[in-house]
């Protein structure tokens, strides 16, 4: 079973509740997306595997540690989680980034794929797929369904807000991706949208409407 893990850093949750916020205007919804990002990232990043080397110091060679070069991808699904990817890049500058671009057919209501670039050797990378909203899941799950058919192994799962309808559908497709949060909530509305939640993230990352 996947494993869940909400945030309860206080600087996330603090830039959480702004982030919620009706009155943050696009500019500052924006940087805090990309704040929490970036928080959230520095946590993920906990298990990352080191590698000893020498280094010089200017008084002795002294044993010490580097990323062991794990291959990184991350995943934004489109539109919205390309409001988090500069977070990530700000502690992980060489990791590569892929996208999956999906809409919801009007008939069937299930996610179409339009859209997947992944960076090279799928199968030895690991990837995290970010989305701000794990609203029904259907996109998250599509999206890491469109990862694993292209040969992915490794993948986690980042949002900042999930439903847990959604955090739900996720543990049933995707057992082996662990999910990372920054705020549990209490449930979808009719229309599908987050409640409490923060409304539609790629609006107010835009400023479109
Ligand atoms: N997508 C959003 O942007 N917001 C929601 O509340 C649900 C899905």
């Amino acid at each position: 079973m996947a494993k869940v893990y909400v945030f309860d850093h206080p600087l996330i949750q603090h830039k959480i509740t702004y982030i919620r916020d009706k009155n943050t205007g696009t500019k500052e919804f924006r940087e805090l997306v990309d704040e929490v990002a970036t928080l959230m990232m520095f946590e993920i990043t906990r298990d990352m595997p080191l590698e000893e080397v020498d280094v010089e110091t200017p008084v002795r060679v002294a044993k010490s540690n580097v990323l062991a070069g794990k291959k990184l991808g991350i995943v934004p699904i489109l539109r919205a989680g390309i409001g988090m990817v500069d977070g990530i890049l700000n502690l992980i500058p060489a990791a590569k980034v892929g996208h999956v671009g999906l809409y919801r057919d009007p008939k069937t209501l299930l996610p179409v794929e339009y859209y997947v670039k992944l960076p090279p050797d799928v199968e030895n990378r690991d990837f995290i797929v970010v989305d701000p909203m794990l609203a029904t899941g259907g996109s998250a799950v599509a999206a890491i369904d469109s990862l694993k058919k292209r040969g992915a192994k490794h993948i986690k799962f980042m949002c900042l807000i999930a439903a847990p309808e959604g955090v739900e559908a996720m543990q049933k497709a995707h057992p082996d991706v662990d999910m990372f949060i920054a705020g549990l909530d209490e449930k979808l509305d009719e229309k599908g949208y987050i409640v409490p939640g923060l409304g539609d993230a790629g609006d107010r990352l835009f400023g479109t409407k």
